[in-house]
């Protein structure tokens, strides 16, 4: 094929890259008419939307020009020819000019970047059977709802609503969450304690400013989310893993380590493993908090969804020494572009987590802040969670039914009481084989994530990381049965 996608991105920018690519080394040269989008999309594999907007793209840095009628053509003069050596940005940087010095802080975050990524925030290729983390049912939201209240805010255009807001949140938006928290989750808190941030992940890069220092230990759990451990190694703390069984992490051990700052934690579903945090645990955990004068960071992304056994109410609920920081996010209930998610601080730290989140951002988008007080208050968000949870308990047992049907004897669902994922083990597999079978899966159009990128020392065995939201029970029971086949067939 003359054109090929590089995988890399949203897929209108990689046919936009192979197409001034081709433009470049002379494939398309200039004047030559640009094949009809929709002739390319058929050989590509893409949408003809997909084509059209890598055509816009090219037309609108001048590689191209649309002839009403007759096509599009590529451009008699290119404007990297005009540009001259100063085209790519990248490439002018390797001029003999000196380059800018990095931070260490910069530095530290460069050399983490390989080991692991936070991978499902990084677009990939579109997959039929994608068991992708991090999505939630898409398909499933109340979106008329939210863009009628989106509407009405959208036009309320006022002074107070058009100019800067409080930098902790919108009071209506803390107030609302103060009330649902304490209904859903068993947070204990006024809305003065919660700190609207974008999303957990600037959260614990505020934890990170606000309690670390360069050097401090803080416990992670072994293996734990990635979200925790790249941004506190940015911040230079020293991170302490701490072993994780079927009762979630092991205090035992937690308590055997000396100086530590600051524990962080999954409580309700352990990330990646699933495990829910024993009350035995969560009381040792807090003991040692108060006692060490130790903060626990309770990442609390998806304990709106527990399909066996009485709801967890969280840490944070049961701590009377003010160690707890509650952190809950919008991306799993509602979708991750909002980028919302919710701080809960013990009240002495309210001041200096303002101060550390003005001096980020000034404040988040007072629309959509606005917009999700409402749609709290009007009582759609618990309406929608508690339909969510029996859908994607659905769609959870269809995974357990699909792995007892097409993986039974090779490999071991865990963790799946809970959230929306769940942890497939496969024992036999050599850990060095775990890309070979994701890539097996890839070549039929099943995406599966390996498990290694989220422990600190590599696990004994081969394993994956599910995400089951996102879809139906069908594409959940034929995606296992093609899971099976590639395992079959690189073990054969
Ligand atoms: C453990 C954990 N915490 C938090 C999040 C959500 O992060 P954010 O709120 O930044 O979208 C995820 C995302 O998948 C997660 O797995």
């Amino acid at each position: 094929m003359w054109l090929q996608l590089d995988e890399e991105g949203p897929l209108h920018q990689q046919a936009y890259r192979a197409l001034r690519g081709a433009i470049l080394d002379g494939r398309l040269r200039p004047g030559a008419r640009l094949p009809a989008t929709r002739s390319l999309a058929g050989e590509l594999g893409v949408s003809r939307n997909t084509l059209l907007q890598a055509y816009e793209q090219l037309a609108d840095e001048g590689y191209v020009t649309a002839r009403t009628g007759a096509g599009t053509f590529v451009a008699e003069s290119l404007p990297d020819d005009r540009l001259g050596d100063a085209a790519e940005p990248g490439v002018a940087s390797a001029s003999d000019a000196t380059p800018l010095p990095l931070s260490k802080a910069a530095r530290r975050i460069l050399s983490a970047a390989p080991r692991a990524g936070i991978s499902w925030a990084i677009p990939r290729k579109h997959l039929a059977y994608d068991f992708r983390y991090g999505e939630p049912a898409y398909g499933d939201l109340p979106l008329e709802t939210w863009c009628r209240i989106l509407g009405r805010h959208a036009r309320r255009a006022s002074v107070a609503r058009l100019s800067y807001g409080d930098p902790a949140g919108a009071p209506e938006l803390r107030h609302a969450l103060a009330d649902y928290l304490r209904r859903a989750r068993g947070v204990v808190c006024t809305p003065e304690q919660i700190l609207v941030t974008h999303g957990s992940q600037q959260a614990i890069d505020l934890i990170g400013r606000v309690l670390v220092d360069p050097g401090d230990r803080v416990a992670l759990e072994e293996p734990h989310y990635t979200g925790f451990s790249l941004a506190l190694d940015a911040f230079g703390a020293e991170l302490v893993p701490v072993r994780v069984d079927e009762n979630g992490l092991d205090t035992t051990e937690l308590e055997a380590h000396a100086d530590l700052r600051g524990a962080c934690v999954t409580p309700s579903h352990q990330f990646p493993t699933g495990a829910v945090l024993s009350l035995e645990r969560r009381l040792a955990l807090l003991g040692w908090a108060e006692r060490e004068t130790a903060f626990v960071l309770e990442d609390d992304y998806d304990g709106e969804y527990r399909y066996e056994g009485r709801p967890v109410p969280s840490l944070q609920g049961l701590d009377r020494a003010g160690r707890v920081l509650y952190l809950g996010t919008a991306s799993k209930t509602l979708f991750p572009s909002l980028r919302i998610g919710w701080l809960v601080v013990p009240e002495p730290l309210v001041r200096a987590f303002t101060l550390a989140k003005a001096y980020a951002d000034t404040g988040s988008s007072g629309l959509e802040q606005r917009v999700l007080a409402e749609f709290i208050e009007e009582g759609h968000l618990e309406r929608y969670v508690r339909r969510a949870r029996v859908r994607n308990g659905q769609r959870r047992e269809a995974l357990e039914a699909a792995v007892a049907r097409h993986l039974a004897g090779a490999a071991e669902l865990e963790g799946t009481r809970a959230g929306l994922h769940g942890l497939l083990w496969v024992p036999d597999l050599a850990l060095q084989r775990e890309a070979e079978l994701r890539r097996a899966c890839e070549a039929r159009d099943v995406g599966i994530y390996p498990v290694r990128p989220f422990f600190t020392r590599p696990p004994q065995r081969s394993g994956y990381v599910l995400g089951y939201a996102a879809l139906s029970e069908e594409a959940i029971e034929e995606g296992v049965r093609r899971i099976g086949d590639a395992l079959e067939a690189i073990t054969r």
